[in-house]
């Protein structure tokens, strides 16, 4: 009993090994190697480009590959095409409702398609519908509802098979913070039923909030792979930052306050101060502070967050991307912050990267 059950849910991962994908003389994937454990939500993780929709679009049958093995809900890309399908749903990046339909048109169009009884597919579809908050749009064609909406529908659409294994391409893209999270909770509620995700995001804040585990790609390959506390472990640069309404004062803490590794920014008025931003970290500089009558007007924590991680692992030139004084990449500059004093503020950094890969 338990073997069988541990085999069913090995089955329901994605493998991937060395997948390769080239149009042409272009090579898209470059060698991708991914594990997604079995009921569990894997980020893929990249800007424009990367190669995101290709690797689901492979990893879905709906595109030949290269090179490279890849097993889907426990079933050979090459060899079973067929059973994979079956076991698969897709929402894609651009939403495949059909405007001229009425939402449960939509639905009932995907059961008839998978050869649902009809019984079965008006039950599921009204389910669906329901669990969706679409029923009062029901009988309403798709053209009409807000992008949010759409959204909600391509994912409803994508559920009517009951899918073990589900592919979300950039399922947020565009929507306001509301709908947003309404569909990070619909997600949620899938994974916690034992469906299998493997989602493609540019939002950072998206794949730290849903993923269990997270891959970078970058130009067709992995860059860095584990869960987002990992990656954020791996980018120095926690600090508390300090700033003051005058020099006198930046000085006298500057003096006070780890002098060693302190990093002072004489033309903000601000003072780094290495720190993993731990309640007692603070407390402890302000005491110094406190002790020695320095006012400091404005205390922030920084701790990396997944934008540093992106930065540091994919800032390299596109041109447009920040760079310091000798033109090298913000990435490098935010990696060896800690180690130089004078590196530009990676807050700073961060904000220009984030609307980079925003754009
Ligand atoms: N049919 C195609 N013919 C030629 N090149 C293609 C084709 N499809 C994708 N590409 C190229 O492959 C690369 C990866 O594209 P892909 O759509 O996988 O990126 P992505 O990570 O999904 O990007 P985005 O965030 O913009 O959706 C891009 O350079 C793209 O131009
Ligand atoms: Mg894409």
């Amino acid at each position: 009993m338990t073997a069988t059950t541990g085999s069913t849910a090995a089955a329901a991962g994605i493998t991937a090994q060395g997948l390769r994908k080239a149009y042409g003389d272009k090579t898209v994937l470059d060698g991708v190697d991914l594990r997604v454990a079995p009921g569990t939500i894997f980020s893929l993780l990249g800007p424009n480009g990367a190669g995101k929709t290709t690797t689901v679009q492979i990893l879905s049958t709906l595109i030949a590959h290269d090179g490279g093995t890849a097993e889907v809900a426990g079933h050979d890309l090459a060899a079973e095409p067929d059973a994979i399908r079956r076991a698969i749903g897709v929402t894609g990046q651009f939403a495949a409702v059909d405007g001229l339909l009425t939402a449960e048109e939509n639905m009932l169009l995907i059961a008839d398609l998978l050869h649902l009884d009809r019984a079965e597919g008006r039950r599921r579809t009204a389910e669906l519908l329901e669990r969706f908050e679409l029923t009062e749009a029901a009988r309403k064609p798709a053209a009409s509802f807000s992008g949010g909406m759409r959204r909600k529908l391509d994912l409803a659409m994508t559920l009517v098979g009951r899918p073990r294994v589900i592919f979300l391409d950039e399922p947020t893209t565009g929507l306001d913070p509301r709908s947003r999270r309404t569909m990070w909770d619909l997600i949620r509620d899938l994974v916690a039923g034992g469906t299998t995700i493997l989602l493609t995001t540019q939002y950072l804040e998206e794949a730290d909030q849903l993923a269990d585990r997270i891959a970078v790609l970058d130009g067709g390959r992995i860059v860095a792979e584990g869960t987002a506390d990992e990656l954020k472990r791996r980018i120095p640069g926690g600090h508390i930052r300090l700033r003051f309404n005058d020099v006198d004062s930046l000085h006298s803490a500057a003096s006070r306050l780890a002098l060693s590794t302190a990093t002072r920014h004489d033309d903000e008025l601000t003072l780094h101060v290495p720190s993993d931003g731990s309640v007692s970290a603070v407390r402890s500089v302000l005491d110094i502070l406190e002790s020695s009558a320095i006012h400091a007007e404005a205390l922030t924590v920084h701790t990396p967050d997944l934008d540093d991680v992106f930065l540091a692992l994919t800032g390299h030139g596109s041109g447009a991307a920040p760079t310091d004084a000798h033109g090298t990449p913000a990435a490098t500059v935010y990696g060896s912050t800690a180690a130089h004093p004078t590196a530009a503020d990676p807050t700073a950094v961060n904000a220009t990267a984030v609307k980079e890969i925003r754009r």
